[in-house]
């Protein structure tokens, strides 16, 4: 049985994106998609250059920045890892309302120049984050390491056993396992109680290594991995129980930087067809017989892409519905922003699920 036509399903949350400096041109040209996606709330990262987000300060005036070019969506707002950050200013990030803390390991991904080289130095913080509530996000890869074995195909397993470390450390501390690529990360996250959740990107749920190795703007990092890899995903998809919800890592970068001289910059756009991409995946997925048709309940597609995270961060139940149809919109060839600047999406140029306020 393939999926049904149209979903009637409550507005979605992406607990994972990336919306760039504010103002500026991409911030300007990604924000205003979130809300025609079916989004309506978003757990926005730190990661900007030339300097993250490290302060309560920092954090709110981007969140007002962001308010300033949608203010109907709840902006869940984050600070980076870093070692200026004291329990004092954890303690001030929960009386902001700021909602989570993420550690990016130094050299792993876009922007971690400023990250961690172990978290042993963060004790005092973690401590107070376990005490008040306050989410550690985990960008969950060790930094590729050839003299040690370590590319980005098991740059993830390696890194389950900080996980493991974390959990025994500071067993109350509400941990978010970010973008998980791989069976061994779903498996170890249910492997534990209900404070240590994961996300789940739309993209991770159709790519393999091979599309990336082939297409720059499929490439991002953690990388897709496996077949066996993303049956697990589309597993905890399905089977979640609260424990995966959507966090796209909808991740922009101007098309110079994905074809310009040089490397190419890590991360996939996904952000104005969020919710379409999971649905294709679906599909997609039924087609393979990689998940059983009875599996996809509408009670399952609500909690993993709304209610779930909403209810682990602490934000009400979703009060708009969406109306999610197949076939009724295309995804364009690229987004142009005013000032110059040019994103590609995924899977530019295909028929897409759409999306309708209702
Ligand atoms: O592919 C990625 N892009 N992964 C990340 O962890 C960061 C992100 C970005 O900021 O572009
Ligand atoms: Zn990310």
């Amino acid at each position: 049985m393939p999926l049904k036509d149209e979903y009637l399903l409550p507005a979605a949350a992406d607990m994972h994106v990336h919306l760039r400096n504010a103002p500026g041109p991409i911030a300007e040209l990604v924000t205003p998609t979130i809300r025609p996606a079916g989004v309506d709330v978003v757990f926005v990262m730190p990661n900007l250059a030339p300097r993250p987000v490290v302060s309560v300060d920092e954090a709110l005036e981007y969140k007002r920045q962001l308010q300033a070019i949608d203010s109907s969506i709840t902006y869940l707002m984050s600070l980076y890892l870093h070692s200026s950050i004291t329990p004092d200013e954890i303690r001030k990030a929960k009386k902001a309302g700021i909602a989570g803390v993420k550690a990016y390991p130094k050299g792993a991904t876009t922007n971690s120049e400023w990250g961690v080289l172990s978290f042993e130095p963060f004790h005092d913080v973690l401590k107070t984050m376990e005490d008040e509530g306050i989410v550690l996000n985990l960008h969950g890869e060790v930094p590729s390491s050839p003299a040690d074995g370590v590319t980005v195909m098991n740059a993830e397993a390696k890194f389950l056993p900080t996980l493991r470390d974390l959990v025994t450390k500071y067993p109350n501390l509400k941990i978010v396992l970010e973008h998980c690529t791989t069976a061994d990360a779903v498996e170890t996250v249910r492997s534990f109680g209900e404070n240590v959740v994961g996300t789940i990107t739309a993209h991770h749920l159709s790519l393999l290594v091979d599309d990336w190795s082939a297409n720059v703007n499929n490439y991002c990092k953690p990388s897709a991995k496996s077949p066996s890899d993303r049956r697990a995903l589309l597993d905890a998809l399905v089977h979640s129980n609260g424990k995966f919800f959507l966090g796209t890592d909808s991740a922009p970068h101007d098309i110079t930087a994905k074809k310009g001289p040089g490397n190419t910059a890590a991360g996939v756009f996904t952000q104005p067809f969020a919710i379409g991409y999971v649905l294709t995946a679906l599909d997609e997925a039924l087609a393979r017989g990689d998940v059983a048709p009875d599996a996809v309940t509408d009670t399952a597609l609500a909690g993993f892409l709304s209610g779930y995270g909403r209810a682990f961060y602490g934000v009400a139940a979703a009060e708009g519905r969406i109306r999610v149809r197949r076939g009724a919109a295309t995804v364009p060839a690229s987004f142009k922003g005013a000032t110059g600047a040019e994103v590609v999406p995924f899977r530019a140029g295909e028929g897409m699920w759409g999306v309708e306020w209702v």
